[in-house]
C-alpha cells in the first residue's frame, strides 16, 4: 500500500548569523512577521497539507519553539479572567489539537543535513516533509505549498522538491537542480549541486525551502561527510538519493519571501502586512504617505 506524508520535520537549530544580534537568544524562526512567528506558518501549512506531527529539530536557545506551541497556563487565565476572549481563542487554537508536536535537540548544529538525520528515530520508514521555516510561502488561491507538493508526492510516489528560478548571479546561495522531461510544472531530477558558482551552475534552478523525501535519505545521509561550508549538507545526499529512485522537481504555485536574509523579512512583513484584515488599510495609508513625504528615501526612489 502506498504510504502517504504525515510527518513534517522543522530543522530549526541553525544559528541564524544573518540576523544578529536578534538571534542570539531567540530562535529565527520565531521572529514574527505581522503577528505570527514564522514557524506558526510552516505549522500551518503542514497542517493543511494533512500533516499530523510535526518533528521540531531544536538547538541551543531554542525553549521559544516548544513553549510556543505549549498550552500557556497563567496567559489563559489572565486573558479568561479579563474577558479577553477574542485574544484567549488566538493562544488557544495556535495548532488544532490533532496535531502532535515532537521536540528533538540537535546538540551542535552541523548543517540541515545532520538536522534531518535527527529525525530519524521519529520518522522511521515513511515518507516525510521538511519544512524549512524561514522560507515564507504564501501559495496561489490560498493552496499551501506543501498541499500541492504532497498532491505531486501521492500522483509520481517519489520524493518532490521545490524549485524556484532565481538570477543566475545567485545561485552559489541555493542548492541547484537539472531537470529533464520537464512540463514547466514538475520535471525529474538529474543532478544537484550545493551553492555552485554561477559559472559552475547546471540551471538556475533553485532548491527552496520543502522537500518530501523518502525514508532511503536517512541511510545516505549517515554516509554523507562534510560538504560545501564544513556542514553534513541535505543536498549531498539528495545527490546519492538520484541513484537509486526517481526525484520529482516541482515549482511552485505562489510566492516565496527568503525570511532567512534582512530584506525577504522586510518584504513579507510589508505584503503580509498589507493583507492583514485589521491593520492592511492604516498601513497602506501609512506606506503612501511616506512615499509622498518630501525628502523622505521611499520619495526619492
Ligand atoms: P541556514 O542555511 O539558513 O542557516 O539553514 P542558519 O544557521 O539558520 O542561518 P544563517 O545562514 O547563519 O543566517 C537552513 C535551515 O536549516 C536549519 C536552519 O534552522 C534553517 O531552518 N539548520 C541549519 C539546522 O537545523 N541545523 C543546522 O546545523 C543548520
Amino acid at each position: 500500500m502506498n504510504k502517504k506524508v504525515l510527518k513534517a520535520v522543522f530543522p530549526a537549530a541553525g544559528l541564524g548569523t544573518r540576523f544578529l544580534p536578534a538571534t542570539k537568544a531567540s530562535p529565527k524562526e520565531m521572529l514574527p512577521i505581522v503577528d505570527k512567528p514564522l514557524i506558526q506558518y510552516g505549522a500551518e501549512e503542514a497542517e493543511a497539507a494533512g500533516i499530523e506531527s510535526l518533528v521540531f529539530i531544536i538547538g541551543r536557545a531554542k525553549r521559544a519553539i516548544p513553549d510556543h506551541f505549549d498550552k500557556a497556563y497563567e496567559l489563559e487565565v489572565e486573558l479568561e479572567s479579563s474577558g479577553k476572549e477574542k485574544l484567549l481563542q488566538i493562544v488557544q487554537n495556535v495548532l488544532p489539537e490533532e496535531v502532535s508536536c515532537i521536540y528533538l535537540r540537535q546538540a551542535e548544529a552541523k548543517g540541515l543535513g545532520h538536522a534531518v538525520l535527527c529525525a530519524k528515530p521519529v520518522v522511521r520508514d515513511e515518507p516525510f516533509a521538511v519544512i524549512l521555516a524561514d522560507d515564507l510561502i504564501k501559495g496561489d488561491s490560498g493552496r499551501g505549498a506543501m498541499a500541492q507538493m504532497v498532491d505531486v508526492y501521492d500522483k509520481y510516489q517519489c520524493s518532490v522538491i521545490l524549485v524556484e528560478e532565481v538570477p543566475p548571479e545567485e545561485t552559489n546561495k541555493y542548492g541547484i537542480v537539472e531537470v529533464t522531461e520537464d512540463d514547466g510544472e514538475t520535471a525529474i531530477i538529474s543532478s544537484i549541486v550545493e551553492k555552485p558558482d554561477p559559472k559552475d551552475a547546471p540551471s538556475n534552478l533553485a532548491v527552496v525551502g520543502r522537500y518530501i523525501l523518502t525514508p532511503r535519505i536517512f541511510d545516505l545521509l549517515e554516509q554523507t561527510g562534510t560538504g560545501k561550508g564544513g556542514e553534513i549538507q541535505l543536498t549531498d545526499a539528495i545527490a546519492e538519493l538520484l541513484k537509486f529512485e526517481k526525484v520529482r522537481a516541482y515549482r511552485v504555485k505562489g510566492k516565496r519571501y527568503d525570511c532567512g536574509s534582512k530584506l525577504g523579512y522586510m518584504e513579507a512583513t510589508v505584503e503580509y502586512g498589507l493583507e492583514h484584515p485589521e491593520l492592511g488599510e492604516d498601513f497602506a495609508a501609512y506606506l503612501r504617505g511616506l512615499a509622498c513625504t518630501p525628502g523622505s528615501k521611499a520619495s526619492k526612489e
